[in-house]
């Protein structure tokens, strides 16, 4: 996480909190800016309703486009990227991001696909932290632990859309205030995420986000990716890059002992590129512990700051992924909890392994480990970290 001094940001954020007492305020300025979205509109981003929650809150879409083709929906529930499309090496446009068709079925039980996930993504052990002596306790949803911001993280929660063409792409900004006490974390945060569409196919996601109160922050996108775009198709065959020499070995619980273990000679080294299902199936008590791959990989510093972290080749379609970030991990989860139950997008179900995820973040359970990178957020800071997924053919 990469912190600033205050900015114009933060004058926006106090602005914000003098509202926050007046919520029936806050609701129609909110109005007024979606109004005011509408006409801002142009051929490379356009609104839609995507549907419409139980409680009548009404859910929109925005379809990102470039020049290139590229199209990218992201649905104001939760920041979630419901389609990308990405040419293979003929051309061809097809979605590899998995999702569902309808408002309905995220509401139903998403497993967080597309998803902005946050306060803090990924794990945190008993969901308890200490932060200046005092102890905070959140919602527990993975067992004992806490996962993903909690049950109810910025994943479900309705975004205010700010959208922008650009010559040659699209620009959406997502803004949301999580609470003072919002899953049992401390601090008003004010969040703010902003998707860049590129016209060389380039998503750019920057994450921005000031307190009023010392809290810890982590947030990450969790997009699935086929990019087959057969989704009844296992991911099994693409191959994996990690730029990273030491991952972090997990508990049953999947919290982090600790130990930075390095990658060399296990089926955790990536930095040779290889086939995702070349060693997932090895006699290894880590990959029994996270049936298959769910670990965070220490990436390399070398390039200090923003730089390389992983590329995804599919060998059949010649589809590239490659993911810049200037996080200090990234987990690779090998979608091993689908289980078949969920309905497909072009039809069938999403077997195990229909997906894999890249959450550039920093490590799990990090609040509870010292020796970890810290991700602690105090009042006039501001945290701000970048990730970059762009898509290509070779
Ligand atoms: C976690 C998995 C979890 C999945 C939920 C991933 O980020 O590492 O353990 O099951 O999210 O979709």
């Amino acid at each position: 996480m990469k912190t600033v001094q205050p900015s114009l940001f933060c004058f926006v954020f106090l602005l914000t909190l003098l509202n926050l007492g007046c919520k029936e305020n806050k609701k129609e300025s909110q109005t007024d800016m979606e109004t005011e979205n509408t006409s801002m509109e142009s051929d490379h981003i356009v609104k839609s309703t995507f549907g419409e929650k139980p409680d009548g809150t009404t859910v929109d879409k925005y379809t990102l486009k470039n020049s290139m083709g590229m199209e990218v929906d992201v649905i104001t529930y939760g920041g979630i990227i419901t389609r990308w499309t990405a040419p293979d090496k003929n051309g061809k446009y097809d979605d590899v991001v998995l999702g569902f068709d309808d408002l309905k079925s995220y509401l139903d039980g998403n497993p967080y696909f597309g998803a902005l996930i946050g306060r803090y993504g990924n794990r945190i052990a008993k969901g308890k932290f200490s932060l200046d002596g005092q102890t905070y306790t959140l919602a527990t949803n993975d067992g004992e632990n806490h996962l993903h911001g909690g049950l109810k993280g910025f994943d479900k929660v309705i975004w205010v859309a700010t959208p922008k063409s650009t010559d040659d792409g699209a620009v959406l900004e997502l803004t949301y205030t999580s609470v003072d006490g919002e899953e049992g974390y401390p601090g008003n945060l004010e969040v703010k995420v902003t998707y860049t569409l590129t016209g060389d196919n380039q998503l750019e996601v920057l994450y921005e986000a000031v307190t009023d109160k010392p809290t810890v922050v982590n947030l990450t996108q969790h997009s699935y990716f086929n990019l087959s775009g057969d989704f009844t198709q296992s991911v099994l065959d693409h191959e994996l890059f990690l730029d990273a020499d030491a991952y972090l070995p997990v508990d049953g619980g999947l919290i982090p002992t600790g130990e930075l273990r390095p990658v060399a000679g296990t089926p955790f080294d990536f930095t040779t590129s290889k086939v995702m299902g070349k060693e997932i199936g090895a006699d290894d008590e880590q990959l029994k512990l996270g049936k298959g791959y769910d670990h965070c990989w220490v990436l390399n510093e070398e390039k200090g700051g923003f730089g390389l972290a992983a590329t995804a080749y599919h060998p059949a379609t010649g589809r590239v992924l490659e993911v810049y970030t200037d996080e200090p991990g990234i987990q690779f989860y090998s979608g091993n909890f689908l289980d078949g139950t969920l309905p497909a997008q072009k039809g069938g179900v999403y077997g195990q392994r229909a997906g894999f995820c890249l959450e550039t973040q920093h490590y799990p359970d990090s609040p509870n480990q010292p020796n970890f990178p810290s991700v602690r957020l105090n009042p006039g800071e501001t945290y701000k970290t970048k990730t970059t997924f762009k898509l290509t053919t070779k």
